[in-house]
Formats: structure tokens, sequence, C-alpha cells
């Protein structure tokens, strides 16, 4: 993916399965969110392909990546701040062409699953900062996704707040059958939910392997030591 004359992403081929979590991290300006947008239908790649099972998807707009099982979240909110936490569920069911009984029966379900049950009416703007964050997430899920990818879902929570968070973003692919694409600065969350780990800097691959393997990668430990992770 190039802007002008700068290459934000190159040479990163990245690969997510149903059954898995895959943590997306480097430092910043690495390119993360930019390849979660290609991935998406958010920024549509100069070069290179985007497949979704057999086929080919690059160039698709967004809401036909989210029609077709692909769903985000975005590193700042993109809430509805003016309607209740319920209706932020039940719009994006709505959304995915689901009919407004069923849209309301996903908010229901999802809120609980997110702990979110007992603020459903709340305005959504009033919401603590790591309470939209669990919203964002709930959106995401509506109509139950194949793959879900999270933009720094655990920034600025706390730690008892990121391990409420870990067992959730578990529970995707146990409980929903969904791939996850997890980007992270939060080690101990990365570490503690993916099964591997995909490690960009300067807009490529510069490692792969399992927590185990990334955390004693020397180009990881490099690429942070001289960023500012
Ligand atoms: N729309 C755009 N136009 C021009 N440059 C962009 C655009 N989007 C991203 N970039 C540049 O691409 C590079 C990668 O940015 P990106 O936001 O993907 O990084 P990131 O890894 O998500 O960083 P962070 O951890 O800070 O969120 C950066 O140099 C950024 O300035
Ligand atoms: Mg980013």
């Amino acid at each position: 993916m190039r802007f002008q004359g700068l290459s934000a992403i190159s040479d990163v081929s990245i690969e997510v399965q149903r059954h898995e979590v895959v943590g997306l991290i480097g430092p910043n300006g690495a390119g993360k969110t930019t390849l979660v947008n290609v991935l998406t239908g958010f920024q549509r790649p100069t070069e290179g392909t985007v497949e979704l099972g057999d086929h080919r998807f690059d160039g698709h707009a967004p809401s036909e990546f989210r029609r077709k099982g692909v769903a985000r979240t975005f590193q700042a909110g993109r809430l509805f701040r003016d309607l209740s936490v319920f209706e932020n569920v039940e719009v994006a069911g709505l959304g995915v062409g689901l009919s407004r009984k069923e849209s309301e029966a996903e908010a229901r379900r999802l809120l609980k699953w997110v702990g979110l049950d007992d603020r459903a009416q709340l305005q959504a703007g009033a919401l603590a900062y790591t309470d939209e964050r669990r919203l964002s997430i709930a959106r995401a899920m509506v109509g139950s996704p194949t793959y879900v990818l999270l933009d720094e879902p655990a920034a600025g929570m706390s730690d008892a707040e990121s391990e409420d968070l870990s067992h959730l973003i578990l529970d995707i692919p146990a409980s929903y059958d969904c791939g996850v694409l997890l980007i992270e600065h939060n080690m101990d969350v990365v570490m503690k939910v993916s099964h591997r780990i995909h490690v960009l800097s300067n807009g490529a691959t510069i490692a792969e392997g399992t927590p185990a393997e990334i955390r004693e990668h020397q180009a990881v430990l490099d690429a942070y030591l001289g960023g500012h992770a």
C-alpha cells in the first residue's frame, strides 16, 4: 500500500484461519492499521491481493467485506455517541441485513457477552473509554462474522480490564468459530491470546512465529529497542 511517495506496507503476506488468534505487532507507524484497512476494504491496495477463502476480494467496498463476514474495530471509537449502547449494536445488525427483531436479539446476546447488558440503555457517548472498546467488539461480532480484526482493543485498559478482554478475545474463535487478527501494543495480552504472532516494522514482515519464538527473536527485540514501543 503506497501513499504518494510513501510505501506504508510492502512485502507482507499474512493469513488467518477461523480457529485462531493471530497477533499483529510492531512499533508505531509500522503499518499495522494500514494492513487492517487493506484487509477490510477501507483501502484498496496499490499492489497485491486480498483473498477470502478461494475468492479474490481486494477492490470490494468495506460493506461488502462486512456482509461476507469480515468485521473490524477501529483504533478510535467510531460509535454513534448519541444513540444508546443497545441501539449501537442494533444498528450494526440492520447494517449487515438482519431484521429489526434479529438485530435486537443480537444486541441482547452480544451485550451480555461483553458484559455491558447493565448499561444497554446508556447513551454510548457516556460510556467509559474502556467500555467503548467492548461495545466496539460487540458491534463487530453482530451477525457472527467469520473473521474479525481488532485494532488495539486493550489501549488504556488496566491490568484487570486487559485480563477480562483476553478472555473475551479467546472466546471468539472458541465459541464463534471466528478467526481474529489482533493488533495490540499490550504485550501481556498479545502473548497470552495469540496462537501465532506476525511482526511488522517499517511496513515489512520481520518475524512470524509462536509467542515463545517471538519473545526471543533478535530482529523483534532490535525493532522495539531501536523504535519506540
Ligand atoms: N492515509 C494515509 N496517507 C498517507 N500516509 C499514511 C496514511 N495512512 C497511514 N500512513 C502512513 O503509513 C505508515 C503506517 O501507518 P499505520 O497507521 O498503518 O501504522 P500503525 O502500525 O498502525 O501505527 P500505530 O501503532 O501508531 O497505530 C505511517 O508512516 C503513516 O504515517
Ligand atoms: Mg495503528
